[in-house]
């Protein structure tokens, strides 16, 4: 299992990063908009990143065209081995996607909200492809519903192609995307933040600590 952190502020993801728990984060322009990080920012937020930990990042290219989404793509893959590059599932961007992966970058179709979609992804050889559980569901789509479908035809077809969900909203979303095969997730904070308050878990170790103070001398 790969979790990953949907942030750019990096107050919040900071902590988390700490834990270890979280192999890597993912940003798009509404995230780095929302944290004020602009693309002259973008090196400094990859070093300070992956200097924290961050064994994967993503970085989102925009761009009116297929040539505009390709050299974007292209610049934010120089900016580090590590990062991941994120194109729409768009006309645009499926075919710069696969010029990019041609090249040997790793590519993440993002914004996909249908089934056939993660096929797409599929056929442009991207790495990734980032359905948006969420979203789904709020326009009255059965959105683990169509997971699941693309979960069964990437594995059917044999496809090297990762579902990373997206626009999930609770730890129960997290654990029923995994018990359909989905092994990356990515978390805003604030939801990363409850998968280490189960109030039971809290309440089972403060009774340990009162149980381990009267073993001390
Ligand atoms: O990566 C997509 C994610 O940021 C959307 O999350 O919860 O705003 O739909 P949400």
């Amino acid at each position: 299992m790969r979790l990953y952190l949907d942030s750019a502020d990096r107050a919040a993801l900071e902590p988390l990063l700490e834990t270890g728990v979280f192999y890597g984060i993912t940003t798009n322009p509404s995230v780095l908009r929302t944290a004020g990080v602009r693309p002259s920012g973008f090196v400094p937020f990859a070093d300070w990143a992956l200097g924290k930990g961050a064994r994967e990042l993503y970085f989102q290219a925009w761009g009116e065209n297929t040539r505009a989404l390709y050299e974007w793509g292209k610049t934010l893959a120089g900016i580090s081995t590590r990062v991941v590059v994120k194109l729409p599932a768009t006309r645009e961007g499926l075919e710069a996607a696969q010029r990019l992966a041609a090249e040997g970058i790793r590519i993440c179709i993002t914004a996909v909200y249908a089934p056939f979609q993660a096929l797409l992804a599929a056929a442009v050889n991207a790495a990734y492809v980032a359905p948006y559980l969420g979203r789904m569901n709020d326009a009255g789509r059965d959105g683990l519903g169509a997971i699941q479908q693309m979960a069964a035809a990437l594995k059917a077809t044999g496809s090297a192609t990762e579902i990373l969900a997206a626009s999930v909203r609770s730890s129960e979303d997290l654990t029923r995307l995994a018990t359909h095969g989905v092994r990356c997730v990515t978390l805003a904070p604030a939801v990363a933040a409850t998968l280490f308050q189960e109030p039971l878990t809290l309440k089972a170790t403060q009774v340990f600590e009162a149980a381990a103070k009267e073993l001390e001398p």
